[in-house]
């Protein structure tokens, strides 16, 4: 009797330190494919993740004085993800691929081959076309404190050639939710994953980002043309509104006359990271009110920070919360947009028997 109750609590000891994941249906497609809805929580930390897009629908972390609030964007149904003629057009929580960001008049030269993707914006691709990895419905099993997530994108799919096999890990571990990133192809071909969450650090659709303090680890960053592709100049942040190597308030410049800020309507560039492609602190944001503090820690030389400057109040999200313009801030990890088109960028480039690996990390804490 003993021994039973002793390898019973073993038994819950190794459960609790794995963490826990648990499975629920969440509905289906237009098309009819039934997506599941994952829960990852630990001690205090608990995240929401679907099959379809592996989009964090939510996200529950606590403020300095331990109380609990849902900090990124989103829909309280799958629906609100599927429907309408433009479906998350924001591209709420969703993981991005092909290519995350643009590609450049929607066509790159790859062995001396040019291919077409779709034009979604203005001239250009934006994260991976109009049926990009965001819409797809992920085959998804269950790992130590975490869920592996794969999609096999065909030969062709969205104009970018080769097979590609894409896997995402999303594991939470105390207060950190990690997403490891790798891929492989079976032809020549390009690859850039990201996350595209939205975090209001204050909880979701609790009025803008302005006030939050922003901070990262980046001397340059990469100007943009009037379509937001990059010229190609890695600019000094020296003197700028994009110098964000100390804390500061992101309303702080926001509004200055800047060409590149009038461009965007606000922050949505790419940050050249100073982490020497070792995995390392990019950026930090810290929430004055409730102290909640997000830390972004990346592999990737690059990360794009957008200020929700497309959010207009037209988008409804959970609980009824109408998001307003700003009403959120996005830190996507990335290699730099349009590096197909720019020789000079990193690259996106992967061959067959090459892997594709990425590690980016979110932090919480509250001070
Ligand atoms: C990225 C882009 C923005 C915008 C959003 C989605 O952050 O850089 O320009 O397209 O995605 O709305």
């Amino acid at each position: 009797m003993r021994v039973l109750t002793l390898v019973l609590a073993l038994f819950t000891i190794v459960a609790e330190m794995q963490g826990q994941v648990t499975k629920k249906p969440f509905g289906k497609t237009p098309d009819g494919t039934p997506v599941d809805i994952y829960t990852l929580k630990d001690a205090s930390i608990e995240a929401h993740i679907m099959t379809y897009g592996g989009i964090i629908q939510s996200l529950k972390v606590p403020d300095k004085n331990g109380k609990s609030a849902d900090v990124v964007l989103g829909f309280d149904t799958l629906d609100g993800y599927t429907s309408g003629p433009k479906p998350n057009s924001a591209y709420f929580g969703a993981l991005i691929g092909r290519y995350a960001n643009r590609i450049g008049g929607a066509k790159f030269t790859l062995d001396g081959q040019t291919y077409h993707t779709p034009v979604n914006d203005g001239p250009n691709t934006l994260h991976g076309g109009i049926q990009g990895f965001d819409k797809k419905v992920w085959k998804a099993k269950e790992i130590p404190h975490g869920i592996e997530l794969t999609l096999v994108s065909p030969d062709g799919d969205q104009g970018f050639p080769g097979k590609l096999t894409a896997v995402v890990r999303y594991t939470l571990m105390g207060k950190e939710l990690k997403i490891d990133y790798s891929a492989t192809t079976d032809k020549d071909t390009v690859v850039n994953l990201t996350n595209h969450s939205y975090f209001n650090l204050a909880g979701q659709g609790n009025g803008d980002i302005l006030k939050n303090e922003v901070k990262i680890n980046a001397s340059h960053y990469t100007p943009v043309d009037d379509t937001l592709i990059p010229t190609g100049e890695l600019a000094s942040v020296e003197g700028t509104p994009f110098d964000f190597r100390k804390l500061t308030a992101v309303g702080a410049r926001i509004n200055d006359d800047n060409e590149q800020l009038k461009k965007a309507h606000g922050y949505d560039d790419n940050w050249v990271l100073d982490n020497g492609g070792k995995f390392a602190e990019a950026a930090e944001v810290y929430e004055p009110t409730g102290g909640r503090v997000l830390t972004v820690l990346t592999d990737q030389p690059g990360i794009q920070f957008y200020t929700g400057n497309f959010l207009d109040g037209s988008i409804t999200g959970k609980g009824g919360k109408v998001y307003g313009h700003r009403a959120a801030l996005a830190l996507e990890t990335q290699h730099f947009p349009d590096s197909p088109n720019h020789p000079k960028f990193p690259t996106t480039e992967l061959k067959p028997g090459q892997k594709y690996h990425h590690v980016t990390v979110f932090r919480f804490s509250a001070r």
